[in-house]
């Protein structure tokens, strides 16, 4: 267990394109271990594993309503609907911005021993997996975000 630190925005490692998680080991155990320590200590409502410097398909999301999830190798299956909100980053700073997300996602997802699973997510639980997902794609809410303002 260990606090991991946040790479911030401007750091080349949140721009790469994530591989795909292939051992479901101890290894993976420990970094999942430490996203979960780490998100719980900044407060966010998630953290993919680039945000850490591990270009690996790994996210935590951890929202009030839903609890805490690992996603391995998460894939949208299918999506519906629009929501425009606010959102904010843990690695970007004091800021926050409005991006549209769909309101309903469908996702498949590993489990950290391997096993394959299927969730529907809506509201702000499908607009957390939306946002750490485009991290394992080097995307981040202020290239999507049409109003983007200081805290
Ligand atoms: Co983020």
């Amino acid at each position: 267990m260990a606090i991991r630190n946040v790479v911030q925005v401007g750091d080349e490692v949140l721009r790469k394109k994530c591989f795909p998680v292939e051992k479901f080991d101890e290894k993976l155990w420990q970094l999942l271990d430490d996203m979960k320590d780490t998100v719980k200590k900044e407060q966010g409502a998630g953290l993919a594993a680039p945000q850490v410097g591990i270009l690996r398909r790994a996210v935590v999301v951890d929202i009030e309503e839903e609890g805490y999830f690992e996603f391995i190798n998460p894939v949208i299956l299918s999506q519906k609907g629009e929501q425009t909100g606010w959102e904010g980053c843990l690695s970007v700073r004091g800021k926050s911005g409005v991006v549209s997300r769909p309101m309903k996602v469908k996702l498949s997802y590993f489990d950290r021993f391997g096993e394959k699973h299927l969730l529907q997510a809506k509201g702000f639980f499908a607009r957390a997996i939306c946002h750490e997902l485009d991290h394992l794609d080097g995307v981040l809410y202020i290239d999507k975000a049409t109003q983007i303002e200081q805290n």
